[in-house]
């Protein structure tokens, strides 16, 4: 089972509340998180791409880095564990991307990823005059293949003669090509985004809700690979969740109500009103998701772990051993505190890292 961690790359991190950590996100934070990863054993590590924050009185993701550009300096202050950047593709053409993958998979010498970001934030691109229109909530999914296939085409071949409904590439050159493989990641959570997945991603996201629930995450697994089967793809399942973790489960509980009690509700309110305008009615698409949750979690999304380490190391095993879970990747409320104790107490307890401890 691969482990990961979901950077963080934006202020305050994953935890809409007052009283969870406010930080600003720095190359340096980041780089402390990404070497103390690897130094746990952790396969990979995943930063997002967001332009546009959601405000309130914490100023939640108003802060936020460049995900490619972090990467590639992340490359050259690691030795050993994979580096997946996020693209806005409505921002960033195709061959430039494509040029940038393959600048990292040099830095880092093959370590790179890339993660597909369809944009589901009108207010991120809006503000730059690069909103399509709402046709997009219904197209994005088409354009993301089109631009997947560039990607494609330009490293494996260094050309591509393209010719779509979305872009059309005139003997477009791209060498030196990369020297690894570079793995496509998805992690559109609804039909559509799943269906992308299988037909162009090596991976895609599936995110657990609700507290302390591994099962949650089991049939979005299930419909994963079942898309994949049917069309022969290779696409894997990753899963994400987030840790809230101490010695014991009342130290743990006490933290995530505290958090709860704290919740940034304009900033919340903010990020609802941007996703309520996809008139995507899936009810796995993310807009439905946040609705159902948004009242007791101050968080963007994710299930959580909540506990005593132990138990924290129960739930992440029980999580690794569902069906056709290939990664898990992590987020913390307390990105430092939270990493060095998965590190030091939650990981020695896990079954299904037993042999990456022993090798330590
Ligand atoms: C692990 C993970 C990483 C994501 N990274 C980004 C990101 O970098 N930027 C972004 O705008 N959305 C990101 N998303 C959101 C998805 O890319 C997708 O746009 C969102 O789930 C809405 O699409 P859907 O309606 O198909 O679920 C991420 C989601 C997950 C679970």
């Amino acid at each position: 089972m691969q482990l990961g961690v979901f950077l963080p790359i934006a202020n305050n991190g994953w935890m809409i509340s007052t009283n969870a950590p406010q930080f600003l996100p720095t190359f340096d934070l980041n780089k402390s998180i990404v070497q103390s990863a690897e130094r746990f054993g952790f396969d990979f590590a995943l930063s997002m791409i967001k332009l546009r924050g959601f405000g309130g009185q914490t100023r939640f993701w108003d802060f936020s880095l460049e995900s490619l550009t972090l990467m590639a300096g992340l490359a050259s202050v690691t030795e050993r564990i994979e580096l997946i950047g996020s693209v806005p593709v409505l921002a960033i053409p195709p061959a430039i991307t494509a040029r940038m993958a393959t600048t990292i998979d040099s830095i880092s010498h093959g370590r790179c990823g890339i993660n597909i970001v369809s944009g589901w934030q009108k207010a991120e691109y809006d503000q730059m005059g690069l909103w399509p229109g709402a046709s997009h909530y219904e197209r994005r999914y088409a354009y993301c293949a089109e631009y997947v296939s560039i990607l494609r085409e330009l490293w494996t071949t260094g050309r591509s003669d393209f010719r779509g409904e979305f872009f059309e590439m005139n003997d477009c050159r791209m060498e030196p090509m990369p020297q690894a493989s570079i793995p496509i990641v998805g992690a559109g959570q609804s039909d559509a985004g799943t269906a992308f997945a299988a037909e162009c991603c090596d991976y895609n996201f599936c995110s657990t809700s609700g507290v302390n629930a591994p099962q949650s995450v089991a049939p979005k697994v299930a419909k994963l690979v079942a898309a994949a089967e049917a069309i022969g793809s290779p696409c894997k399942a990753l899963v994400l969740t987030m840790v809230v973790a101490a010695a014991t489960d009342a130290e743990a509980e006490a933290r995530w109500q505290s958090y709860r009690d704290g919740a940034d509700v304009d900033a919340m309110e903010f990020r609802e009103t941007q996703s309520s305008l996809d008139p995507n009615k899936d009810v796995n698409a993310t807009a439905a998701r946040w609705r159902r949750s948004q009242a007791e979690h101050p968080n963007t999304g994710q299930g959580i772990m909540i506990g005593s380490y132990e138990r924290v190391a129960g739930l992440l095993d029980e999580l690794a051993e569902i069906e056709g879970i290939a990664g898990i990747m992590l987020s913390f409320d307390d990105f430092p505190n939270g990493m060095e104790a998965f590190g030091t107490e939650i990981q020695p307890r896990m079954k299904s890292r037993a042999s990456i401890v022993g090798a330590a």
